[in-house]
């Protein structure tokens, strides 16, 4: 019995060392995080090992990720707690004995791509009793998305929110013991819990969240409602997060946010994004550094000058316009108008000179005349993006856009997002040849899907090139001749440096 861990012993840094066979189960749950979760991953792995024994074989588990890369971020710590527990990854969401939906909510039609997958995993679910289906992330913070599945989808094992993800194994242990509907949304939470495990779908690059939640408010976007306010990590845990990494082979990482300029401004000792990054560029075996998402308010001069100078930031910019129309800017709550956005991407140009920029681009926001469209068509041929993504403004209940008169009719908005669609296709076909003929570091990420003499990597400025070699490759930076290109990507081959 005296051999057993007391998790309350053990400090959170030496947590990922335990084995999680030996904690003591028979006292209490600690009240500290994250030692109470490692005691209900032990928790759930004994329940795992004794259904699995029971059937013959491993359980499994299936995740679907929808929605941006905190999304993603997030599925890989669910997928760290499942591995933990003993559920080992099915590609085949029919076959797996729990499945997951990482949700989100920006626009519309991801909830309705929820609610049709929902309808046939009834159907797989009446032939395996054993199935457990979970949902969580983004809408799942909608009380009217809860309320509707209690009602019309009583199938689903575990609801939970965008704010106690590291709440899993707790969830998963409660379902389990109390064999009905569990349901657990937080509105909102200051804390930010660390060194709970995590598995990367990638093994040389990985997302790093540095802030949570956003304090913008966009007048059209429900990410503020669903992810709370905005939150800093502290640097320290960033930058050992960092380092783990890295021992561990990752060689690129993603800063992640809804807004990186801002980060650090509300910590107890403020540090800014500038300044996070200056540190992050230091850490010795880091290769590449990329962020996402950037917002042209809070885009500062002294990020221009480390992006300038910088050896690590890869040459790629995010940065969303919005609208190119000033007065649609003011309706947004964007904070700048078109001028200032053209200035700024003027000062990045001239600091930054061979920098890719993207951008997001809402189409259709109430009130938008055929005006305003073409102001956003002229900063698209004016800066000249390598690449767009372009949205049909969708109306979220409860945010202030939706209670906007003059909604733009359905036909008017899908005409000018065509025009759009098309010029930013041609021009990113453009913007992408220009690089035909040079030699670039590429980070080799995967053998191509068609053709599996080839191999699949990404350029500093996040362009995409295929060129002969095998899996050996795979994690390595090295040098590739672009040949062609193909519209938004190239044909490449490798050369020595
Ligand atoms: N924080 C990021 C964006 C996160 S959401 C930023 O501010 O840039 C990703 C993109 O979805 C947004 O940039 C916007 O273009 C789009 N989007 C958000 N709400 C939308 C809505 N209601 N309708 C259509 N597109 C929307
Ligand atoms: Fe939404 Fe605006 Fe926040 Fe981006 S900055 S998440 S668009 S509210
Ligand atoms: Fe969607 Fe949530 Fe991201 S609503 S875009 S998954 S923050």
């Amino acid at each position: 019995m005296s051999n057993k861990i007391d998790l309350n012993e053990i400090a959170s840094e030496q947590l990922h060392e335990i084995d999680l066979n030996d904690v003591e189960l028979k006292a209490v749950a600690p009240q500290m995080e994250p030692q109470r979760q490692y005691y209900y991953m032990a928790k759930a792995k004994k329940y795992v090992q004794e259904l699995s024994a029971k059937l013959g074989r491993p359980l499994s588990f299936s995740t679907q990720t929808f929605g941006c890369q905190m999304n993603a971020r997030d599925s890989e710590k669910l997928v760290g707690i499942l591995e933990q527990i003993g559920y080992v990854e099915e590609q085949d969401e029919e076959k797996a004995d729990f499945v997951i939906y990482n949700t989100c909510t920006v626009r519309e039609n991801a909830n309705l791509r929820v609610y049709g997958r929902l309808g046939q995993l009834n159907r797989i679910k009446r032939k395996n009793p054993h199935m457990m289906i979970a949902l969580c992330g983004c809408m799942m913070q909608e009380p009217k998305v809860v309320e509707k599945l209690k009602k019309s989808y009583r199938f689903v094992d575990l609801i939970f929110g965008t704010h106690n993800i590291y709440k899993f194994a707790e969830l998963i242990v409660n379902r389990i013991e109390n064999e009905r509907m569990t349901i657990d949304i937080w509105e909102n939470t200051d804390k930010i819990v660390e060194n709970l495990p995590s598995e990367r779908k990638f093994a040389f690059k990985s997302g790093v969240n540095i802030t949570f939640g956003c304090n913008n408010f966009c007048s059209y976007c429900i990410v503020p409602y669903v992810r709370g306010r905005e939150r800093s990590r502290d640097p320290e845990a960033i930058i050992s997060e960092i380092k783990r990494l890295v021992a561990d082979g990752v060689v690129e990482v993603m800063l992640l946010g809804q807004n990186v300029n801002s980060y650090g401004k509300n910590l107890e000792h403020p540090i800014t994004f500038a300044q996070l990054l200056q540190r992050i560029e230091q850490i010795e075996g880091l290769e590449r550094i990329r962020f996402m998402t950037s917002h042209p308010k809070d885009l500062s001069d002294e990020l221009i000058e480390v992006m300038r100078t910088s050896k690590k930031i890869c040459k790629h910019l995010h940065l969303p316009v919005q609208s190119g129309s000033t007065r649609i800017l003011k309706k947004m709550n964007r904070h700048y108008t078109k001028e200032g956005y053209l200035e700024l991407v003027d000062k990045i140009r001239k600091a930054v000179p061979d920098l890719s920029l993207t951008t997001d681009i809402i189409v259709g926001f109430p009130g938008e005349t055929e005006e305003d469209f073409l102001e956003t068509m002229d900063v698209v041929k004016k800066v000249r993006y390598d690449s767009a993504f372009t949205f049909i403004y969708s109306k979220r209940t409860g945010t202030p856009a939706a209670a906007m008169e003059d909604q733009v009719p359905e036909d008017v908005v899908k005409d000018r997002f065509d025009r759009l669609l098309k010029e930013v296709q041609e021009i990113s076909a453009e913007v992408c040849s220009v690089h035909t003929g040079t030699i670039q570091d590429v980070l080799v990420e995967t053998v191509n899907d068609h053709d599996s003499s080839l191999v699949t990597g990404r350029m500093s400025n996040n362009i995409l090139v295929h060129f002969p070699g095998d899996e050996s490759l795979i994690g390595k930076i090295v040098n590739v001749k672009l040949n062609e290109c193909k519209g938004f990507y190239y044909i490449g081959e490798m050369v020595e440096s």
